[in-house]
C-alpha cells in the first residue's frame, strides 16, 4: 500500500488546504445588487428574499457607505417607481428614483465603490418587459434601444461609474456606448449582460422590483438550452464595444461563464441571481444546509468557472466577514 498515490496528504488540514487552494475571491471582486423604492419612508422586506429590502434613499445611502468600507467593488441600482406606464417614463425622468439614488449613493461613496446601474426598462413599465411594445404587444428593438440611450446617458449625467445594459436588445451595446461618447461620457464603462438568459431563478426579484409581468421573456432573453447562442452574443457585444461582459443567471450557467473566460480577455462579470439567493436562504432556514459555507461555495465556484467580478446578494455580508 505505501507505493500509492496519496492525493489526499494535501488536504491533511486547514493550513495545507490553505496553502494549496487554487480559487480565492476578495472584497473588491463583489458587487452588491440594491433595491430602492421611490417616496418610501421605511426600508420594505421581500419576502421571497429574506435579507434583503428595498430601501429608502437613506438605507440605501448608508448600505452604499457600509459596502465602501467593506472593501466590496460596487453596488448595482435598481429603482422601483411610484408609478409605472407602458412606455416606463419614470426611467428617463431626471427626477425619478434611479437617477436620484445614483446622484445620492455617488455622493456617499465618491470612487471608493463603483456605482453600477441595470439599463433596462422592466423596474418602470406596467407590462413588466424590458421595452416598449408594439401594437401587437412585441418589445419593439430599435425603440427600445433609444429609451435605454436616452437612461444610459441621464446615469452617466447622475454619477453612474458603470452602466450595464440588462434588455438583450440587439445593438444596444454599439448605441449606448455611441449616446454615452456623444454626450461627453466616453469614460462611463460598459458592462453588457451579454449572455442573459431567460431563467426561471428570477422569480424573486420580480417582487422585488413590484413587476407583474404579462408573458414572459423567451422573445429576448436566451434559450437555457444554448451555448453556442451565447458565444454569439458575447462576441457582438464585444465588437459592440463591451468592456466587461455579464453571464447571467450563474450557477445553472458555470459552462457559460467558463467559455466566456476563455473566448475574450475583457473582465468577465456572473450575476448570481435573486432565485439562486432564495434557494440557499430557504434551505438554511430550515437547518437543510450549513447557510455560511453555502454562501462561500457559490462565490468560490463562480470564481473558479472563471468569472472576475460576481454581483451577489450577499456580498457585503461576504466582504463583512472578511473584515472580522
Ligand atoms: C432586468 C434585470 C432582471 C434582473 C436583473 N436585471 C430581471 C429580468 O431580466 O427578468 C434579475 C436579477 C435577479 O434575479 O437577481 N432589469
Amino acid at each position: 500500500m505505501s507505493s500509492i498515490p496519496r492525493p489526499r496528504r494535501l488536504r491533511a488540514n486547514p493550513t495545507m488546504r490553505a496553502m494549496v487552494a487554487e480559487t480565492s475571491w476578495r472584497p473588491e471582486q463583489l458587487v452588491l445588487p440594491a433595491f430602492v423604492g421611490e417616496g418610501f419612508t421605511e426600508p420594505r422586506p421581500i419576502s421571497s428574499m429574506p435579507g434583503v429590502v428595498q430601501h429608502t434613499l437613506d438605507t440605501l445611502a448608508q448600505t452604499a457607505a457600509e459596502a465602501a468600507a467593506a472593501g466590496l467593488g460596487g453596488i448595482m441600482l435598481f429603482g422601483l417607481p411610484e408609478e409605472k406606464d407602458a412606455e416606463g417614463s419614470g426611467a428617463t425622468d431626471p427626477e425619478g428614483i434611479l437617477n436620484v439614488a445614483i446622484a445620492r449613493v455617488r455622493q456617499e461613496v465618491g470612487d471608493d465603490c463603483l456605482v453600477m446601474t441595470d439599463v433596462c426598462l422592466d423596474e418602470f413599465t406596467d407590462h413588466g418587459h424590458c421595452g416598449v411594445l408594439t401594437e401587437s404587444g412585441v418589445v419593439d428593438n430599435d425603440a427600445t434601444v433609444e429609451r435605454y440611450q436616452e437612461m444610459a446617458v441621464q446615469h452617466a449625467e447622475a454619477g453612474a461609474h458603470v452602466v450595464a445594459p440588462s434588455g438583450m436588445m440587439d445593438g444596444q451595446v454599439r448605441a449606448i456606448r455611441a449616446a454615452l461618447d456623444t454626450a461627453g461620457h466616453d469614460s462611463v464603462t460598459l458592462m453588457a449582460y451579454a449572455a442573459k438568459y431567460a431563467s426561471a431563478f428570477y422569480g424573486p426579484f420580480r417582487e422585488a422590483v413590484a413587476s407583474s409581468l404579462q408573458g414572459d421573456r423567451r422573445t429576448y432573453q436566451q434559450d437555457p438550452a444554448n451555448l453556442r447562442e451565447a458565444a454569439r452574443e458575447i462576441e457582438l457585444d464585444l465588437a459592440e464595444g463591451a468592456d466587461v461582459i455579464m453571464v447571467k443567471p450563474a450557477l445553472g450557467y458555470l459552462d457559460v461563464v467558463r467559455m466566456a473566460r476563455e473566448m475574450c480577455d475583457v473582465p468577465i462579470a456572473a450575476y448570481n441571481v435573486s432565485g439562486e439567493y432564495a434557494m440557499v436562504e430557504a434551505a438554511a432556514a430550515q437547518g437543510w444546509i450549513d447557510r455560511d459555507r453555502a454562501m462561500a461555495e457559490t462565490v468560490t465556484s463562480i470564481r473558479r468557472a472563471g468569472a472576475d467580478i460576481i454581483l451577489t446578494y450577499w456580498a457585503l455580508e461576504l466582504a463583512q466577514q472578511r473584515m472580522n
